[in-house]
């Protein structure tokens, strides 16, 4: 039985877009770790914005420039503050989890050396991997990767066995997009530390999910996409402890990142601007921080408890459904169910609940060596959010019965 911890029927009223209906059904909309919805408050802060107070931020000394600066500036204090980050000056606004965990990445460029090692897991999305394998291209570096079982749980001791000397670097993701797999960061972390490497954490499927401190993990960088987190697109963060973001060399160059230019020499601005060059995506900062603004009025702590039930629920349901087999099963999971249901292509289910009005992913998730391991060529991914309702797993399922019955 779900106890409903958050009025659902209030919070759907915040989402005009559940209102519409797709092929002539009600949308229910289980793509949720590919983009979360966005409430009427996110999309009112940005009319407001163009509205009223548009103009270029740290620049000028007219009204709308500082209105602009103050908002956007204000934003970077809410993330600080979501996240639980020591100093503002810890929060880089990027486009997003891919420009953040490149920024690391071409950063580290200056730390790394032939020989030294990174290690990946095993379930990450294809930007926690490339960025790095791009990394040891260019310094000869090495690749590692942390393994993981058939329940998609990585493997702890051959993590241990992997740590060494020559370690520098440890990423993972905090959740698997893929499986839905929440990696017990909390032990990450501190292993690496051991053997004095530093941790970078992709948090783009965790951020919507779960409550980040990132002081008390002790994490070197963590990441985050406003789209996943009730946001714009194209908007995002990086959190860098001071010390590490303070000695990292620059991602680009440009105005706003440095203190003085000659044609000789450059020095650089102070943090956070340091990686801030250009015009940044003012409206899209000032409208994270809103969305910040609206998941606080809810409560991460609800939100995880209520996507629990429903993931509960919904997987004693599929699981009633024969042929079908759930890839992630680790005990500790978001509200991601990643599956297929014998002898039926994932895309031929999608496209067929698609035209009943229910949105999932399907593929490889770009998680490509996800999809290898287990030797299969995607999933059908149905990601929850806590605005989805109980009643939509039950559509979900009748949907799921029928299209399984028109292609078997
Ligand atoms: N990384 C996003 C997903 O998993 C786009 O769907």
């Amino acid at each position: 039985m779900i106890k409903t911890l958050i009025d659902i029927s209030r919070i759907r009223e915040d989402f005009p877009i559940l209102k519409r209906k797709v092929n002539g059904n009600p949308l229910i909309y289980f793509d949720n770790a590919a983009t979360s919805q966005t409430p009427k408050q996110v999309m009112d802060s940005i009319v407001n914005y163009y509205s009223n107070y548009n103009a270029n931020i740290h620049r000028g000394v007219h009204a709308l420039a500082q209105e602009a600066t103050e908002a956007y500036e204000g934003a970077r204090n809410k993330i600080q503050h979501f996240f639980n980050a020591a100093k503002a000056c810890e929060i880089i606004f990027t486009s997003g989890t891919t420009h953040s965990i490149n920024l690391v990445a071409n950063g580290f460029t200056t730390f790394i050396k032939k020989g030294d090692e990174v290690l990946v897991s095993a379930m990450e999305h294809h930007s926690n991997i490339v960025p790095w394998q791009m990394l040891c291209d260019r310094t000869g570096a090495i690749l590692r990767v942390i393994p993981m079982n058939e329940e998609g749980v990585l493997l702890m001791d051959k993590y241990q066995d992997l740590l060494s000397d020559n370690t520098k670097l440890v990423v993972c993701n905090h959740v698997s997009n893929a499986l839905g797999t929440i990696n017990p960061i909390e032990e990450i972390i501190p292993m690496a530390h051991a053997v004095g490497a530093a941790v970078l954490v992709d948090g783009a499927q965790s951020s919507p999910h779960i409550k980040v401190d990132v002081q008390k993990l002790d994490v070197d960088f963590y990441t985050a996409s406003a789209h996943k987190l009730c946001g714009p697109t194209g908007v995002g963060m990086l959190y860098g402890k001071e010390e590490w973001l303070a000695k990292l060399p620059p991602y680009q160059g440009g105005g706003e990142m440095i203190s003085e230019v000659t044609f000789e020499k450059t020095t650089y601005a102070d943090l956070p601007y340091k990686f801030e060059a250009g015009t940044p995506n003012i409206c899209g900062g000032i409208a994270f921080g809103a969305a910040l603004d609206y998941l606080n009025t809810i409560g991460l702590e609800a939100i995880e408890e209520y996507e629990h039930e429903l993931l509960t629920y919904a997987t004693d349901q599929l699981t009633q459904i024969e042929g079908v087999k759930i890839y992630g099963t680790s005990k500790n999971k978001t509200a991601v169910i990643s599956f297929n249901i014998q002898g039926i292509h994932p895309y031929d289910i999608g496209t067929l609940i698609d035209k009943m009005g229910i949105a999932v992913r399907t593929g490889q998730h770009c998680a490509q060596p996800v999809m290898d391991y287990y030797k299969i060529p995607g999933t059908i991914r149905a990601s929850f959010s806590f605005y989805n309702t109980r009643e939509e797993i039950d559509q979900f399922i009748k949907a799921l019965r029928k299209a399984k019955e028109m292609l078997q």
